[in-house]
């Protein structure tokens, strides 16, 4: 290959803009790369001119943002987190790999795996929440679904985005080495483990170093530490955002700093090809520093097959198969958490039902029959009840609006004989910054006609996502003020949140008389929740994210530390000090005048339609002089109390009592979904590893010739030490737990 055509090769253009300027690019086998552009027959007609008109024929490979879906969308990545499912995750991958392939796709640039601890970033909606246990299973799970169907995966976005100051997207980050290691990069390294072909770097700057230009992150870590030959893509231009971070005089030198920090293609950057060349001539860059770039994306084209088979079947494209659209409902079942209910749901259901899904997740109970009604008056109303596009969530290119089935549509044509559905719909807001209040009234009127008032609340889709951070996570627009005003006629209310974020909704939550919350769940939204509220499936998520009560809470994460001075309860809060009361430190522990420390909703959390038991946990350890001979295994008894057989995630979580470093007062090492019919036991049991009780350390030493300097040593060890273990239903781990010494 000529410098010129390698040069070529680390070229990714976006060619809707100046189309005719693209494609002569592409012709002069100066692109590598083409993405955001769909279709068997435009992708082919471009493959043409890379494959039968350079001189060397290489296949372009074509890239889109798939992020929880193509044509068929899936619960947005939070929603997919809250399944706790990676088995349904890794199908759902697999089958959107499929619709993707059909129409020529065959690089996706997810999964995210970002760790994301404040709601206020609009990228958490595209993570899977801010534990990275739980992110590196579903990350791992999309990787395999989407690799095994013919797409490669694009981890992203490397590293520590989701850290940005403010929960403003693009913002600084800082983030200590030990704490990188072990909470951010923890899922790129299991998406890689996974066999992901490539990641995306992250524009914010690290420590002060954009991650393109830095390599600590892109080759001590990447290549020498993790032995990774994935392909390392630019994100949109961070290569030439070197320049506005202040770190690059000019684009050239950006180029420079990205090509020694080994960002190995550039997406729409087009820095590698105005002045890599140059930079050769001027000695500056060595060839064989682009040859390795190159070498990793004709891997990644090798790996997928393109050069035997480059061209995409014009056949009719894979969409909205009955396949996919089941397990599109299934996950919206699964993803959607219960956060309150005082019994009104499942409205009424006077059948059982007996559900086998396609996946093997059987679905089967007996559903009590609560009270004959013959007649079921629900006024359904929110301005997230029929919005098809909204229910989509972010990050949707190709799933098409009118394929949605709202949750109107769905609960509209719901059978529940022998009672009958009498189904008002007045919205009372038009979309969900609405701050209108001509709607209430009717609104108002209609729920005084009705048994029962079904609320869509939540955000907007374009309320999510890249650059859509807020700064007041409530509601948007007078939802809460629609909710108060039905609240006054008396009747129950189930709240249905559909949102891209955690939401600070207590004071809704008050007023519900239940509450699910449903993320944005997709093409199927309305009858994943349809029979979520008529109990033809129990919900079964659980929190991927921690829920503040306010916003001032935020960071607030349950893997945190306990600080020298935690929060007792209940704290003095502000009006409870004494007015023109002597100066003196209120309690001298950490926590806020307006509110404790508690969320709203901690990590993991989720209820049911039926009630689960944990019995005594049980530790079976080896040890032999004081060395673990082999892994600690904890079991439990579970037990289904209620009425309704029902999924339960039991998770696993451990806490160090002491050692070298402080460390958090629980963390999540293990979980498994699991379906327990009503009145069972089952047994879980979870190996514990000394590697998954290990942590980084670091140690600082300073040396004082030949020149005066302060080293910083990094290794990963496990502390000889006490570990409190839990088996718990969720993070406030009020289970007993078992003690561990290692
Ligand atoms: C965006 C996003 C990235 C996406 C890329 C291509 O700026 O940060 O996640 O894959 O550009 O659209």
């Amino acid at each position: 290959m000529t410098l010129e055509e390698k040069i070529g090769q680390m070229n990714q253009l976006d060619p809707s803009w100046n189309a005719e300027e693209k494609e002569a690019l592409i012709r002069e086998g100066r692109v590598g790369s083409v993405f955001n552009i769909v279709g068997a027959k435009e992708l082919n007609r471009l493959q043409r001119m890379a494959v039968e008109e350079t001189r060397l024929g290489i296949p372009l490979v074509a890239a889109r943002d798939v992020i929880h879906g193509f044509r068929t969308i899936y619960p947005i990545p939070l929603g997919q987190g809250a399944s706790w499912n990676p088995e349904m995750v890794e199908k759902a991958a697999g089958l959107t790999a499929g619709e993707a392939v059909s129409a020529g796709i065959r690089w996706a640039f997810s999964p995210m795996v970002d760790v994301a601890h404040d709601p206020r970033w609009g990228r958490v909606a595209e993570g899977y929440g801010e534990d990275a246990y739980l992110t590196s299973t579903m990350g791992a799970a999309v990787v395999r679904g989407y690799q095994d169907n013919g797409m490669a995966a694009c981890v992203k976005h490397f590293a520590g985005y989701s850290a940005s100051e403010g929960g403003r997207d693009y913002n600084t980050t800082w983030i200590p080495e030990t704490q990188l290691r072990d909470i951010y990069l923890v899922p790129f390294r299991a998406a890689l483990d996974a066999g992901a072909m490539s990641l995306m770097c992250s524009f914010n700057d690290l420590n002060g170093l954009p991650s393109s230009a830095n390599p600590h992150l892109n080759i001590d870590i990447l290549r020498h530490e993790w032995q990774s030959d994935a392909l390392l893509v630019s994100d949109w231009g961070s290569g030439s955002d070197l320049v506005p971070h202040g770190l690059c005089a000019d684009k050239k030198e950006a180029a420079l700093r990205c090509i020694n920090a080994r960002m190995e293609m550039d997406m729409q950057g087009n820095i590698y090809t105005d002045y890599l060349a140059e930079l050769v001539a001027e000695g500056k860059v060595k060839e064989q520093q682009i040859d390795e770039c190159v070498r990793s994306i004709l891997r990644l084209k090798y790996r997928l097959g393109l050069f035997d088979n480059p061209y995409v079947p014009e056949t009719q494209p894979v969409a909205y198969s009955p396949e996919a659209l089941a397990l599109a409902t299934e996950m919206v079942e699964q993803s959607t958490v219960l956060l309150k209910n005082n019994g009104i749901l499942p409205l009424n259901i006077q059948h059982s039902t007996s559900l086998n899904s396609p996946y093997g997740f059987s679905r089967s109970f007996e559903a009590l029959p609560r009270k004959e009604l013959s007649t079921l008056n629900i006024l359904i109303t929110g301005p997230l009840a029929d919005q098809k596009k909204e229910q989509l969530g972010t990050w949707v290119f190709d799933g098409e609006p009118e394929h949605s089935i709202t949750p109107l549509m769905a609960l509209k044509s719901f059978n529940l004989q022998p009672s009958t559905l009498n189904i008002t719909y007045v919205p009372g807001l038009t979309y969900s910054r609405d701050k209108s209040t001509e709607g209430f009234a009717a609104a108002v009127q209609a729920a005084k006609k009705s048994d029962v008032i079904l609320f869509f609340a939540g955000e907007e889709a374009i309320l999510s996502g890249e650059a859509r951070c807020r700064a007041d996570i409530s509601l948007p627009g007078a939802q809460t003020q629609l909710l108060a005003e039905l609240k006054k006629t008396g009747k129950p209310i189930v709240l249905v949140v559909m949102a891209g974020r955690p939401l600070t909704i207590g004071a809704e939550c008050e007023m519900a008389d239940a509450v699910l919350y449903a993320f944005h769940g997709g093409t199927m939204a309305g009858p994943g929740l349809a029979n979520v509220i008529f109990g033809k499936a129990v919900p079964s998520g659980r929190l991927p994210m921690t829920f503040p009560k306010m916003v001032g809470q935020i960071p607030l994460y349950y893997n945190r530390h306990n600080t020298g001075r935690p929060s007792y309860d209940p704290p003095m809060l502000i009006d409870s000090i004494p007015i023109g009361c002597p100066q003196f430190s209120i309690g001298q522990s950490s926590y806020w005048l307006e509110t404790p420390t508690e969320p709203l909703f901690p990590f993991g959390f989720g209820l049911s339609y039926t009630t689960f038991e944990y019995g005594e946990p049980k530790l079976n350890e080896q040890m032999v002089n004081g060395k673990m001979v082999n892994n600690f295994t904890v079991s439990c008894e579970i037990t289904n109390t209620g009425n309704f057989d029902s999924y339960e995630v039991p998770q696993l979580y451990i806490r160090q009592l002491s050692g070298e470093l402080v460390r958090p007062i629980c963390e999540l090492k293990d979980y498994q979904k699991i379906f327990i019919p009503a009145g069972k036991t089952v047994t879980v049991s979870y190996q514990l590893t000394p590697e998954q009780l290990g942590y980084w350390h670091e140690e600082y030493s300073y040396t004082v010739h030949p020149t005066p300097y302060t080293s910083h040593q990094l290794w990963f060890a496990t502390d000889h030490t006490d570990f409190q273990v839990w088996i718990a239903p969720d993070s406030r781990c009020l289970t007993k737990p078992v003690t561990i010494s290692y």
